[in-house]
């Protein structure tokens, strides 16, 4: 059995003032135990929300790290190991925003993906296709190299230890959410091509939905036998809603 995990990919967002709040409603929530779910503030707020949250069973991530895991000369960036040293459990890797407006490539993600787990955290790897890809029906070509570009470097058992979302760009904000059965088609592809090489591994695996997740629509598509769970975004900023969609994980 795959414990379901919902992640909130807080963004850009937030102040300290907003962030306190943030925090003081996802005390407030009845967090079901049988699910896995953390929180990515930016690396601002990653202190503030570890402190505010002890006690609670949500874990804190990052959105992103340098290619290399190890301190150093890189104005503005955060090493993977200096995540870790602040307390952060997971990494998010390859968003499509940081791979469409910031240019990030399948090699960046590769190295990335590798850092994370070199410092002992989970990489979150999200993959997903453009609405110009899955309209020339490109969807499984898409996800299936992005996929590709880590096994082919890192091998297949390195999802042992790593978190996979299918976030289709189209449905990334938009209001637009794949249809359960969309996503599903997706799901059971990734999993069906991690077990071309483990089948171990692709049965193991939490691979979560993204793009336009909530409360009225998670329950739906946590249905779906292999979606584990979800990366929110708009919706963990408030969180009454998050704390919905964790409890629709749940039942
Ligand atoms: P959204 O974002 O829930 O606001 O669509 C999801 C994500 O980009 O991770």
């Amino acid at each position: 059995m795959r414990r379901p995990l919902v992640a909130g990919n807080w963004k850009m967002h937030g102040t300290r003032a907003s962030v306190a709040e943030l925090i003081n409603g996802l005390r407030k929530q009845v967090l079901p135990v049988s699910v896995e779910i953390a929180v990515f503030p930016t690396c601002l707020h990653v202190a503030q929300v570890l402190d505010g949250l002890q006690g609670v069973h949500v874990e804190v991530g990052a959105q992103d790290c340098a290619v290399d895991p190890v301190q150093g000369a890189l104005t503005g960036e955060i090493a993977a190991s200096q995540l870790q040293d602040a307390g952060c459990a997971m990494v998010l890797v390859g968003h499509s925003e940081r791979r469409l407006l910031l240019g990030e490539t399948d090699a960046d993600v590769v190295r990335k993906f590798a850092a994370v787990q070199s410092c002992g955290l989970i990489p979150l790897l999200c993959v997903g296709e453009t609405l110009e890809q899955r309209e020339a029906g490109k969807t499984l070509a898409v996800v299936g190299a992005q996929l590709a570009s880590v096994i082919d470097v890192l091998g297949v058992d390195v999802f042992a230890r790593a978190v996979i979302a299918y976030e289709p760009v189209w449905a990334i904000g938009s209001g637009l959410t794949a249809s359960p059965e969309q996503a599903q088609q997706v799901h059971a592809a990734i999993r069906a091509q991690l077990a071309v090489q483990s089948v171990e591994v692709a049965c193991a695996v939490r691979v979560l939905y993204g793009g336009s997740v909530k409360a009225a629509n998670a329950a739906e598509l946590f249905g779906m036998p292999d979606i584990d769970g979800g990366l929110v975004g708009g919706a963990s900023l408030n969180a009454d809603e998050f704390g919905a969609i964790c409890r629709a994980a749940g039942s």
